[in-house]
Order: C-alpha cells, then sequence, then structure tokens
C-alpha cells in the first residue's frame, strides 16, 4: 500500500481591482449577464464569461426549471454555447461570479463538479490550459492557471 498527495495551486487576489485590466473587464462582464440568470428557485444568480482566442465573449447565467435537474449552470450554458457556435476556436479565459438574492456571497463560488467535467472536455479538446478566475458577489478573486486544478484525477478521453 502506499499514499500519493497531490497538490494543487490558486492566485487570490483582494478584489476585482487587483485583477489585470482585461480580467477586471472580463468579470464585468460576467458580472452583467450574472444579472439575467434565470433563478427563480434558489434565488442563486451565476454569470460566466469566456475569452475566446478569435477575441470573442461569450456569456452565460444559470438557467433553472420547475423539474430542478433540467436547469443548467452558467458555466456550462456559456461554455456550449461557444462549443456550438465557434468550435474551432480555443478558450483563453473564464471569469465566474455568483450573488444570492438572499445573502451577500463574499466567498469566491467555484465551479460545481459538472462544470469542471465539462470545461476538462474543452480544456483536453483544444489542448491549452484555461485560465479560470472565480468569485462570489464581492471579495476575494481565486485564479487557476488551468482547469487542472480544480479537477485532479479527472476522467478523460484516455480512459475510453
Ligand atoms: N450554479 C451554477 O450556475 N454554476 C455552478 O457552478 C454552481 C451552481 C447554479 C445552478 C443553480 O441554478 C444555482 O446555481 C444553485 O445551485
Amino acid at each position: 500500500m502506499k499514499e500519493i498527495n497531490i497538490t494543487t495551486s490558486f492566485t487570490i487576489f483582494d478584489n476585482l481591482n487587483e485583477l489585470p485590466a482585461e480580467i477586471q473587464e472580463l468579470m464585468n462582464q460576467a458580472i452583467e449577464v450574472r444579472k439575467k440568470a434565470y433563478a427563480p428557485y434558489s434565488k442563486f444568480k451565476v454569470g460566466a464569461a469566456l475569452l475566446l482566442d478569435n477575441g470573442k465573449v461569450i456569456l452565460g447565467s444559470n438557467q433553472e426549471n420547475a423539474a430542478y435537474p433540467s436547469g443548467l449552470c452558467a458555466e456550462r450554458t456559456a461554455i456550449f454555447y461557444a462549443g456550438s457556435t465557434y468550435p474551432e476556436a480555443k478558450i483563453l479565459k473564464m471569469a465566474i461570479t455568483a450573488a444570492s438574492d438572499t445573502n451577500q456571497t463574499t466567498a469566491p463560488i467555484p465551479p460545481c463538479g459538472s462544470c469542471r467535467q465539462s470545461i476538462a472536455e474543452y480544456e483536453i479538446k483544444q489542448d491549452t490550459p484555461i485560465e479560470i478566475y472565480f468569485m462570489g458577489e464581492i471579495g476575494e478573486v481565486y485564479k487557476s492557471s488551468s482547469l487542472k486544478n480544480l479537477l485532479p484525477l479527472m476522467f478523460d478521453k484516455k480512459f475510453l
């Protein structure tokens, strides 16, 4: 028997203003689209903005459904739109923000497991890392230089 240790790493910015200008702009677009989320059940609104290597910015917000599992997270709304519309483009950066209507979200909100798996698929497909920035409504912003930091031991096509 043996034990292994897997380390992962993130950069933490104190707030939005500490981010490079280009990322601030991307995060601001995520904040704007977050406000358009359709989240009548959870009251938890999430926005995602993707910067592609063709210069396009793709936005997505969470879309809920009375049949709860039929809804979709903001990250996958955006990433599937990018994959459908610009299948040849690479995703360079992704900004994510979440805010609850019922209490102020100060903790950085990381993408859920299903979104991590979906982002992983595109990172592997394009064979270059996707930078991911995530925050709550205010406060710290976490940066991951690749999806891999968020999903150690990921399942991908090499196992098929
Ligand atoms: N949600 C996202 O949009 N992204 C995540 O990564 C986590 C959760 C949404 C799904 C649901 O509409 C609401 O947040 C509460 O879970």
